[in-house]
């Protein structure tokens, strides 16, 4: 069964548009882990649009499950991250136009540069995650690194609105964490996942962690983070009585 690692950079989003101190993500982060969260996941962009340094440094001291450092492979942003030391980091690529993140790392043409940003975070002792899409070659290109595990882009599979393409999409996904775990890769996957598209996902064999943000805070606006969270960790664990299907 899948952990659930719950993205709160959207409270950060809400406070960062004042400017102010509230919403603090740090709360958030504590609601999550009353609703079962197992992991809490912020992204700390080059431009800081929403998590700040202040914000990763308190998670660290009050998180009590696994934080898990979204991040760029960019100098500044992996020293932050050697200081800090989250017990993971999730590599992702970063373009300040985006408004989320767009597509998986590619390992392939960024070869050395991750590396040598995976070699300083593993040297750490930081369990190290890259996020790609569900790719054979970009899983041969993660296994080449050394890292513990990947995060397997499910934007497509979110995306797709056809019976025919939700298929496709998830049979590349399976196939690719089938690859994933041939080579002894932790497997994780996340991006677009909601309640409504979350459980075949949760079913993939071998899926260890799914990270989800966007349609967790959009329900926790209604109901709170801690319902909220709760009702996709039923979800992510088939837990009975559950399903929006
Ligand atoms: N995983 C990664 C690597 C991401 O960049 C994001 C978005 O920040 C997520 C998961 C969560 O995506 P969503 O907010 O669509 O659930």
């Amino acid at each position: 069964m899948p952990k659930l690692g719950v993205n709160i950079d959207h409270i950060a989003t809400v406070r960062q548009a004042r400017r102010t101190v509230e919403p603090d993500p740090v709360w958030a982060a504590a609601l999550a882990e009353l609703g079962g969260a197992d992991g809490i996941t912020v992204h700390l962009r080059e431009d800081r649009r929403h998590i700040q340094d202040r914000d990763v440094r308190l998670l660290k001291e009050t998180v009590q499950v696994k934080l898990n450092l979204e991040m760029s492979i960019a100098d500044e942003i992996v020293d932050f991250a050697l200081e800090i030391r989250p017990e993971q980091c999730t590599l992702v690529p970063e373009t300040r136009e985006e408004l989320t993140t767009e597509g998986g790392l590619d390992l392939i043409s960024n070869r050395d540069r991750v590396r040598s940003c995976v070699d300083r975070l593993l040297d750490a002792g930081i369990e190290v995650s890259l996020f790609i899409d569900p790719d054979k070659h970009q899983i041969e290109a993660a296994d080449a690194l050394n890292v513990h595990g990947v995060e397997l882009h499910t934007g497509c599979y979110a995306e797709a609105k056809d019976i025919e393409t939700i298929s496709l999409e998830l049979e590349r996904l399976l196939v690719a964490g089938d690859e994933t775990l041939a080579r002894d890769l932790l497997l994780h996957m996340g991006h677009g996942l909601t309640y409504r598209n979350v459980e075949p996902i949760s079913e993939i064999p071998g899926v260890s962690e799914l990270n989800i943000g966007h349609s967790i805070i959009s329900r926790s606006m209604f109901i709170g983070i801690e319902q909220a969270v709760r009702e996709m960790k039923a979800l992510v664990s088939h837990a009975p009585g559950l399903s929006l299907e």
